[in-house]
């Protein structure tokens, strides 16, 4: 039945439905923010107010996003992580919020940020307990899953601490995708399911809206730098399991933190630009400094990100001190990213359209994409040279002279079939 209604509407040409996963979100990847890199469990509201799990410090964020240009530029998810809980649930063995930080309760919280015109989201752990020891969700998967439901909530992020083992554990992550589609509220599942060894990342894109594959992000470059080599090297399972529906998520986007430099911080959301993932920012908004702000809301980048056609770019090249990375977008246009990781000086580098895999045989319009500055037309073996600087990148994208045919949607039939 599935099938019949996917090919009829395949030839009605409406793609972009047929696409959607199990409940119909995410057909780009999701965008918000979150409390974990910055924030992380810092409990202590009497010493530090402003900057304790609390319903301020997602209220004032919310305030900040809706306010500030986050929210025209796409970021819609304010979401909470671990310490949000009560450490018991309640009679009913609903769960609750510590009633100390979140006085209000969550459903009004939920109403403010609604009001707003944002979602709201909360975590969870698919075991015992939470990775900081609050209730998991063991046992009260439907409970649970209502009880988010009833609040208004809608996503959820699911850990995986203190699970009781892999196939318990995918059999936990099927359920609260079933629980959340019962509840009757479209809720995003945001899940670590792939925390485990050889997942199935077809099967977690059935289920899933996104899904986490790699260790945690720190403030650090040395651990984005091991991000983007899983990715990377996992890019050939990943790019035939990601797009509408299901993308991957390389954790949370650190610009405005602590450790990275500007150049570092353009490099993160560049990549995970490439990676297709969702972009989650985890900094304090409410402060953030102008550079960082406009790396995240840079429109142009964003749009490569959020693509319609969904597709996760690829790492086509490598040495030791550079990379290209290329993603295929609607239109038959394409990015493109230079990446050095050489710790001298800027590089030269050249390449052509032809080189890079482009195959229009006309030739593209080249535009780079932080310089906001058109770069000329290039004929598929005309000369393209950019110079990367250490850490750094160049993002272009190129758009094909040829016009292509209104509701052409490129050839990403792999999903309709998976769906
Ligand atoms: C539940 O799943 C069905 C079938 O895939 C879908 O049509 C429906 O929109 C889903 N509902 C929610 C609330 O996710
Ligand atoms: C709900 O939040 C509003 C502010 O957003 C506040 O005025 C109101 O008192 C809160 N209600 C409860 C029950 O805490
Ligand atoms: C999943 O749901 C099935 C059917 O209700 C149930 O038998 C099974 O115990 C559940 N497993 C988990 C881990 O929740
Ligand atoms: C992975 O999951 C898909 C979808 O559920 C299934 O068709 C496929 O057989 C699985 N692959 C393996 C190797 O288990
Ligand atoms: C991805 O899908 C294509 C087309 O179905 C298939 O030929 C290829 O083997 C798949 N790659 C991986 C790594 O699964
Ligand atoms: C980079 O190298 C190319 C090819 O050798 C050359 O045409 C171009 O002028 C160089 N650019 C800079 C800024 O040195
Ligand atoms: C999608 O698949 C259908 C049926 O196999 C085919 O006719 C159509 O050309 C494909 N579309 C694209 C964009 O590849």
């Amino acid at each position: 039945m599935k099938s019949l209604i996917a090919a009829l509407l395949l030839l009605l040409g409406v793609t972009a439905s047929v696409e959607a996963s199990h409940n119909g979100l995410a057909l780009t990847p999701p965008l918000g923010w979150n409390s974990w890199e910055r924030f992380r469990c810092n409990l202590d509201c009497d010493v530090d107010p402003e900057n304790c799990v609390s319903e301020r410090l997602y209220a004032e964020m919310a305030k900040v996003i809706a306010t500030e240009g986050y929210k025209e530029a796409g970021y819609e998810y304010v979401c909470m992580d671990d310490c949000w809980m009560s450490t018991a649930r309640d009679a009913q063995g609903r769960l609750q919020p510590d009633p100390k930080r979140f006085p209000s309760g969550l459903k009004n919280l939920t109403d403010y940020i609604h009001s707003l015109g944002l979602k709201f989201g909360l975590y969870q752990s698919m075991g015992l307990y939470t990775c900081q020891k609050y209730p998991g969700i063991w046992g009260h998967i439907d409970i649970d899953a209502q009880t988010y439901a009833e609040w208004g909530i809608d996503l959820v992020k699911m850990d995986t601490c203190y699970n009781l083992g892999k196939e318990q554990m995918a059999e936990g992550y099927i359920n609260m995708s079933k629980a959340l589609n019962s509840s009757g509220r479209p809720i995003l599942f945001s899940c670590e399911w792939a925390h485990e060894s050889a997942p199935n990342f077809t099967q977690i894109a059935e289920y899933c809206n996104s899904f986490r594959d790699y260790a945690d992000i720190q403030d650090s470059w040395v651990q984005i730098l091991k991000i983007v080599d899983w990715f990377a090297e996992n890019q050939a399972v990943l790019y035939n399991a990601s797009g509408p529906g299901g993308y991957n998520d390389a954790d949370f986007i650190i610009a405005g933190d602590f450790s990275l430099s500007t150049t570092q911080a353009k490099s993160q959301f560049a990549l995970y630009t490439m990676i297709t993932s969702q972009l989650f920012l985890s900094s304090d908004l409410r402060t953030l400094d102008p550079e960082a702000k406009a790396i995240v809301l840079n429109p142009e980048i964003l749009a490569v990100n959020q693509d319609k056609l969904g597709k996760m770019g690829q790492r086509i090249y490598k040495d030791s001190s550079f990379e290209i990375w290329t993603k295929e977008l609607v239109g038959n246009s394409y990015a493109a990213v230079f990446f050095s990781r050489a710790i001298d000086m800027p590089h030269n580098r050249t390449t052509t359209m032809k080189a890079l895999g482009f195959p229009d045989a006309s030739g593209y319009s080249v535009r780079d994409l932080f310089a906001r500055k058109d770069l000329g037309f290039f004929e598929p073996e005309k000369i393209l040279s950019v110079i990367v600087d250490p850490s750094g990148v160049v993002v272009i994208k190129a758009t094909p002279k040829t016009k292509v045919k209104k509701g052409f949607h490129g050839n990403n039939n792999k999903s309709v079939i998976k769906h």
